[in-house]
């Protein structure tokens, strides 16, 4: 292929603003801690960083609720502040990528202010407003996604409005040409000061279905199961008009040079790949989530990359996702020695991948004391086990009573190990899971076979998966054994010397031969001719 591009090139590191660094004692990261560590991201070998919502915001949904589209919240500092980050970011070579979250406003915003003020308020039609169902109640079935209705009743003005996440988060009428117009400003204001792109919230959401259709019945639900799932969401995301509204979102991103929009979508592979857009005219990368969504089987693993690159449109550029702040921590998923697996795969994949800050010390799961939950998901349908806390708590540099996070008392708490588990300790340890992640990310830059290069699955039996990444001389071999027994591997073609790269071992250890590779428990291998 022609050169890649920072984004096709590049490797996303995720920052989750409140949790990353604290400059001024609050227990809430902000834009000057995330500053501070941006040579640590350098240091790392991230390309890009994309950064949580950090607008004004009441934090009903820790930011996702978004009260002013052009300016910090000061928890998070100021404007000045955030231009001082993105040019250091610039300075060290880092992408920035913000989250836009244009599905829906926080019900503090000055819109839906207005909007709700009267029936007759030029904003009314910004947002989804519904007479009553003939017996007065909501509407339709849609759920939200936090659990209950979607439908808020308004007494003042006698209709409801609808929100696909919290009453908090009423959902703007993307319908509405004003509305589109309005938030396409809100793009340039930001491109205009020099961000690299955005990810996009929940941009399968944004057209809902004109006639305003009851869901269906979902078969496999069970009563134990989040709120959400009783209906399949087929008429209240997904619909086929929602393509047209991102065509025009990417000719506002390509008033601008080399920038790039990312999608967050939670579909079936088939429909994900359509955010790619008619001609390419869509996502450049709508984010694929099945490395998240799968089980940690390698058959299944096997079968679902060659499912999604041949899933692809042509030129299509792949992406894969090991973590985000919605999910449960890989090392909690997996266990922490498949983790460095996990990373390998992450890594050696062909396409952009992004990590989850906190991953690369091999955070996991964080219990959160009851009077410490924050997630409204958490507090709305408790028991469940869909709080979001656990995989959001502080990021630990050292082995201080603040993690050198804070100085104050963090918004959630630190892992039991944070003594150890932390970047100043995992730094000096040759063998750690930090060191891990910056050797991979390291040989991923340096070896086009894996920047850019083709990529190729081989047979492989039982719990290993096997693939060849390919760019002009530069040939590499993956071998993963996602089990915890050794695993003998039969290495392709003529039997030949091969060399190993790297192990997620970090030693030199494995056994290689000219026709096979004898893996140890939970060990991946890359591997060269010679
Ligand atoms: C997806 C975000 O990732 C999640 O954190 C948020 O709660 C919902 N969208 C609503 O914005
Ligand atoms: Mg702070």
């Amino acid at each position: 292929m022609s050169e890649p591009l920072w984004w096709q090139s590049g490797v996303v590191y995720q920052i989750y603003p409140r949790s990353f660094q604290d400059s001024d004692g609050d227990g809430i990261g902000d834009l000057a801690g995330i500053r501070a560590r941006l040579d640590y991201l350098h240091w790392l070998g991230a390309d890009a960083i994309w950064i949580s919502p950090i607008y004004p915001s009441p934090m009903a949904d820790t930011g996702y609720d978004v009260a002013d589209y052009c300016a910090i919240d000061p928890v998070f500092g100021s404007l000045d502040d955030f231009d001082a980050m993105l040019a250091r970011a610039h300075d060290l070579g880092l992408r920035v990528i913000l989250d836009f979250v244009p599905n829906h406003t926080s019900d503090q915003h000055p819109w839906f202010r207005e909007s709700r003020s009267s029936r007759h308020n030029p904003k009314r039609d910004w947002y989804i407003w519904r007479d009553p169902a003939p017996d007065g109640g909501a509407p339709n079935n849609w759920r939200s996604n936090f659990g209950g209705s979607g439908w808020q009743w308004d007494e003042p003005t006698g209709q409801y409005y609808y929100h696909a996440f919290l009453k908090e988060q009423p959902d703007l009428n993307w319908r509405n040409p004003a509305v589109r117009a309005a938030m396409y400003d809100v793009l340039r204001f930001w491109l205009g000061r020099g961000v690299d792109g955005f990810r996009v919230d929940v941009i399968w959401h944004l057209i809902k279905d004109d006639e305003f259709r009851d869901n269906p019945a979902n078969p496999d639900y069970r009563p134990d199961d989040p709120d959400i799932r009783e209906f399949l969401q087929v008429w209240s995301c997904d619909r086929p008009e929602v393509h047209a509204v991102i065509a025009e979102m990417r000719e506002v991103i390509d008033e601008y040079a080399d920038r790039m929009l990312i999608g967050e979508i939670y579909l079936p592979l088939e429909r994900l790949v359509t955010y790619y857009g008619e001609n390419l005219a869509g996502a450049h990368l709508p984010f694929n989530f099945q490395l998240i969504e799968s089980d940690w089987n390698a058959r299944r693993i096997h079968r679902m990359i060659r499912e999604y690159e041949a899933a692809l449109p042509a030129g299509g550029w792949p992406n894969w996702v090991l973590g985000n702040h919605d999910q449960p921590r890989i090392a909690r998923r997996i266990g922490a020695d498949q983790a460095r697996v996990a990373a390998m795969l992450l890594l050696t994949l062909r396409g952009t991948p992004t990590l989850y800050y906190g991953d690369e010390i091999g955070l996991e799961r964080v219990p959160i004391p009851p009077d410490r939950v924050h997630d409204p998901w958490e507090k709305n349908e408790p028991g469940l086990g869909v709080g979001r806390d656990p995989s959001r708590t502080p990021m630990q540099w050292e082995a201080a009573d603040g993690a050198g996070f804070t100085t104050g008392r963090p918004w959630l708490p630190f892992s039991g190990d944070h003594r150890e588990r932390n970047v100043a300790v995992m730094r000096q340890d040759p063998g750690s899971m930090l060191s891990l992640y910056r050797r991979l990310l390291d040989l991923r830059r340096s070896r086009a076979a894996l920047t850019a290069g083709s990529y190729r699955t081989l047979e492989a039996e039982g719990h290993t998966l096997l693939f060849e990444r390919h760019d002009g001389d530069d040939e590499l071999i993956v071998a993963l054994n996602l089990g915890r027994e050794p695993h003998r591997l039969a290495l392709p073609g003529e039997p030949r010397p091969w060399k190993l790269v790297l192990s997620t071992h970090l030693d030199e250890a494995t056994r290689i031969e000219r026709h096979q590779v004898d893996l140890r428990p939970n060990e991946g291998v890359i591997l060269q001719p010679g």
